[in-house]
């Protein structure tokens, strides 16, 4: 799977890691309390997305932004579209809160559940777009929709953005509308899921959120500097802008080759994966049986949706899905 691999594959990232590390090394504690926006990385981000640093915030990693934001005592209701990053459910499963969760193929289908549903100023609603489970993205449109549907707040985990046909996503509206929170995360944009970088862009004032809940200094001063060397590096931003269109074309390869197949069902996908989604348990076992020696395989059964998410790398690998797909028919 090329997101595992691609720091010791690929042969530039792999020298420019062993030139650097040794200056990302620093046992020390370098952030200053009492001054928060000084933060480097904070900076950093900020100047690169031409934000306010007031309405970033950062997290190691967005599972802790996400962990947060739905802990929060804030909320009156939590409303997660599923099938969706487990993470969600596993939050307000443990903490008892009161929740809904809205099942659903498309995003059309969810908008039109949630014309069904009450909501409060004080609710929060949680999507990923592009959607973790589908890849499908969410329209200007259909955000503008919810957006009047729903009353309370809405947080949209933007994790798989950078695949997608719009990378610059929903931040103008987050900064126009103090109602959205975004969530980002480094890990897939850079392969870089272990350095444990996110960010959250809202103009919502919650009070105490930098000082409480999501202090900057979450994330190591190892990470924190690897982050702003890498995004300081126009020559590395380039290697990464063409590997995700490397994988943009390989996977609309899979889509393009098998969209009409009568097995299965596949969204058009804006993330780094695609989805099968099946309606016969035969089918899918049998799908997965052809598949599952592969890296980048995995099989769920949520909520009733049984699907099969392909992680997307080269074009061989490709070439092969589509091959030994092709033995279903
Ligand atoms: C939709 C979504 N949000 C958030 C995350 C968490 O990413 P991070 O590594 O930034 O914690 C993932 C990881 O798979 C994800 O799929």
């Amino acid at each position: 799977m090329a997101s595992a691999s691609i720091w010791k594959d690929n042969k530039v990232l792999k020298k420019w890691l062993k030139k650097y590390q040794m200056d990302f090394v620093d046992g020390n504690f370098n952030y200053d309390m009492n001054n928060q926006l000084s933060d480097p990385l904070l900076t950093t981000i900020a100047e690169k997305l031409n934000i306010n640093k007031e309405y970033i915030y950062l997290g190691a990693g967005s599972s802790q932004l996400i962990t947060v934001i739905l802990n929060l005592k804030i909320w009156n209701k939590i409303f997660i579209s599923l099938p969706e990053f487990g993470l969600y459910t596993r939050n307000i499963g443990l903490n008892n809160v009161n929740s809904e969760m809205i099942s659903c193929l498309t995003a059309n289908d969810f908008i039109n559940q949630l014309r069904k549903i009450k909501s409060t100023k004080d609710d929060l609603l949680c999507i990923s777009s592009p959607r973790w489970f589908s890849g499908e993205r969410f329209t200007d449109k259909q955000i503008e929709d919810i957006l009047l549907i729903f009353n309370g707040s809405l947080l949209i985990d933007e994790a798989y953005i950078a695949f997608s046909n719009k990378k610059s996503g929903l931040v103008d509206l987050a900064l126009k509308n103090d109602r959205i929170l975004i969530i980002r995360s480094m890990s897939k944009t850079y392969f870089a899921s272990g350095f444990r970088i996110g960010y959250l862009i809202t103009k919502k004032e919650i009070s105490g959120l930098r000082n409480t809940f999501i202090a900057p200094h979450s994330i190591s001063t190892y990470s924190a500097r690897f982050m702003i060397k890498l995004l300081n590096d126009k020559k590395m931003l380039n290697i990464f802008n063409n590997t995700i269109e490397y994988i943009k074309s390989n996977r609309d390869l899979i889509y393009e080759t098998l969209k009409h197949n009568k097995k299965f069902m596949i969204i058009k996908s804006e993330g780094n994966f695609i989805s099968l989604i099946f309606k016969k348990e035969k089918d899918f076992n049998k799908c997965y049986d052809l598949l599952s020696n592969l890296p980048g395989i995995q099989k769920f059964k949520m909520n009733d949706i049984m699907f099969i998410k392909v992680w997307i790398s080269d074009e061989k690998f490709s070439k092969i899905v589509i091959e030994r797909i092709s033995k279903l028919e």
